[in-house]
């Protein structure tokens, strides 16, 4: 077993999840691309007692925020702000379990650690300044970077692409990959000019890159990905653009006047400034936050993120990291695919925000949706290898039969019989009756517990929820041949081993759902008198509930799509 026993483990974690864009609300395919499955991982690792941290927060600075802004009559600012909260609700009404969410324009930290990190890899001479052509607006008098052109990726050929990054493809474009260009404010062609900025070439960095690729926790099929990306040679890359809204250039140079940090540059330092923000919160000293990014500290930094972000973390970040000299890489960076979507009688299709195929997480949880359903569905459909279809029907079906009807119905059915024969405690039964079946039953719990602990541990999350739902399945196995409703007329002894065993099992499944439908996962384990704050990973095999308190736990999963009685 991987996991040490809750508070000898002396690992140390820091979990961040893809800072969202602060000008829209949350949809399924965010919360099932990086956030449930961070939350899992957290959920998990603070069970094994491990230090966690799990980072978080919104990202402010960018031409999406100006767009927002433009459309719906406020400043950058504003928008941000307004996004943020909202985005914060909608986390935290999923149950997931940041020890932060700030914001890039709110965290007090964050323009100084961003505009440090810059100076740091320019005075290592790393960026070079240079005049370059970039995307201009005649009409508006006003240069054009990343969404405020689209055209069409001169890869691929979709139309209606971004200029920085193929949301079909996922290659980064530029001023030459992005062919009949236009300014998506005025609607008319995108002119060129030159203007001058700060590129970092990513060249400079393969070899890093390489090394940290092949040694770091990165799903096979990105790490291809990557491979292929850095196969066709790595490019320079601005660092700096000609908009208002943003950290401004931290350099005594004329040319950088006016000038802000990339989105992409500031946003995953946002990562760094999020944890200032946290220790400071804690009372610690910056200093404390700092180390943990320090190379030489023994702090492991994983990062969840969806598909669409990947040449940022596996390609950009690694080399800004590197660039610095003094910045620990990450120990992994886990991507899932994007979801499509499937509403009934409909063909599959893209979550997309503009064509309405999106399910809003606010609507959701607004309309009673139940969180445990929502976040035990995307684990089972989870898009870890490729991309995969959420289907709403599914959910339902879903959570109704193997949620509501398998686990809830043994687990109230074992719980309710135990009291109404044996009293309101787990039974002391006599253990010369245990025989082959409760022994081979025994292992079927151990094994579970370790494959769960396993894929866990690899970051398969789909394949730990389905060795815990095989589990399950296991349990209702064991008492149907057990059958203690009819030895119960027979033998009250033997049914007591049964109903132990049971118990056990059930306890078992209360520790190992708890990361990922925390809130069944309590109920089952207050029947025991257990508080899920203070139980332990290992306590799913090693607790001894033997003789120990029982009573009825609250309705586990009230079936969706059936009127409450
Ligand atoms: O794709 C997005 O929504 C970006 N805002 C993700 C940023 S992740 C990190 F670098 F902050
Ligand atoms: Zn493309």
């Amino acid at each position: 077993m991987n996991a040490a026993h809750k508070g000898t483990n002396p690992r140390k974690v820091l979990v961040t999840a893809g800072l969202p864009y602060s000008n829209g609300r949350l949809h399924v395919g965010h919360l099932g691309g990086a956030y449930i499955p961070a939350d899992i991982y957290v959920r998990y690792l603070r069970l094994t007692g491990a230090d966690v941290r799990f980072i978080c927060g919104s990202d402010d600075h960018g031409v999406a925020i100006m767009i927002t802004a433009e459309q719906e009559g406020k400043t950058p600012a504003e928008v941000a702000q307004h996004y943020q909260k909202l985005q914060a609700q909608d986390f935290a009404g999923m149950g997931i379990s940041f020890d932060i969410y700030s914001g890039t324009s709110i965290n007090p930290y964050h323009a100084k650690v961003s505009q440090d990190f810059f100076k740091a890899i320019h005075e290592k001479g790393y960026f070079e300044k240079q005049s370059s052509r970039q995307f201009y607006d005649e009409a508006r008098a006003a240069f054009l970077p990343d969404r405020y052109v689209k055209g069409t990726c001169g890869y691929c050929g979709t139309h209606e692409q971004n200029s920085d990054q193929c949301e079909n493809c996922g290659k980064m474009l530029d001023i030459d990959s992005l062919k009949n260009p236009k300014s998506t404010v005025s609607g008319e062609p995108a002119t060129i000019r030159e203007t001058v900025h700060w590129f970092l070439d990513l060249s400079r960095f393969e070899k890093e890159v390489t090394e940290w690729l092949e040694g770091a926790d990165v799903r096979e099929q990105t790490k291809a990905y990557v491979r292929g990306l850095l196969g066709t040679g790595l490019v320079k890359r601005a660092m700096t653009r000609d908009i208002t809204w943003g950290i401004p250039v931290p350099l005594d140079d004329p040319d950088a006047k006016g000038k802000v940090l990339y989105v992409w540059f500031d946003a995953p330092i946002g990562y760094i400034s999020n944890t200032y923000e946290l220790e400071a919160n804690r009372g610690h000293d910056v200093s404390v936050a700092e180390k943990m990014w320090r190379l030489g500290d023994d702090t492991e930094i994983v990062h969840f993120i969806g598909e669409d972000n990947t040449v940022f973390h596996c390609v950009i970040w690694i080399a800004m990291l590197t660039a610095v000299g003094t910045m620990k890489l990450p120990k992994g960076v886990i991507v899932n695919h994007y979801f499509n979507i499937q509403f009934p009688g409909k063909e599959v299709e893209k979550i997309s925000k503009s064509r309405g195929t999106a399910i809003w997480v606010g609507d959701y949880l607004a309309a009673g949706g139940n969180p445990d359903a929502l976040r035990y569905y995307l684990t089972a459909i989870a898009s870890e290898k490729a991309r995969t279809v959420f289907k709403p029907e599914d959910l339902e079906q879903r959570f109704n039969s193997e949620l509501a009807d398998s686990v809830g119905n043994f687990v109230n059915r074992i719980t309710s019989f135990t009291i109404k024969h044996c009293g309101p405690n787990v039974p002391v039964f006599d253990k010369s009756l245990v025989g082959a079946v409760d022994k081979a039953f025994d292992g079927a719990m151990n094994a579970a517990f370790e494959a769960t602990t396993q894929e866990l541990e690899r970051h398969s999350f789909k394949g730990a929820l389905e060795a815990v739902m095989e589990f399950s399945r296991q349990c209702n196995r064991y008492v149907d041949e057990k059958a203690p409703w009819t030895m119960r007329k027979t033998d009250m002894e033997g049914t007591k081993v049964t109903l132990a065993y049971s118990l056990r099992a059930i306890h078992a499944l209360g520790i190992m759902m708890l990361p990922f439908i925390p809130t069944a996962a309590e109920k089952i384990l207050s029947a025991f008198g257990r508080d899920a704050a203070t139980v332990s990973w290992s306590d799913a095999v090693s607790f001894d509930l033997i003789g120990g308190p029982l009573s009825q736990p609250p309705i586990l999963f009230q079936k969706m799509g059936v009127a409450k009685a």
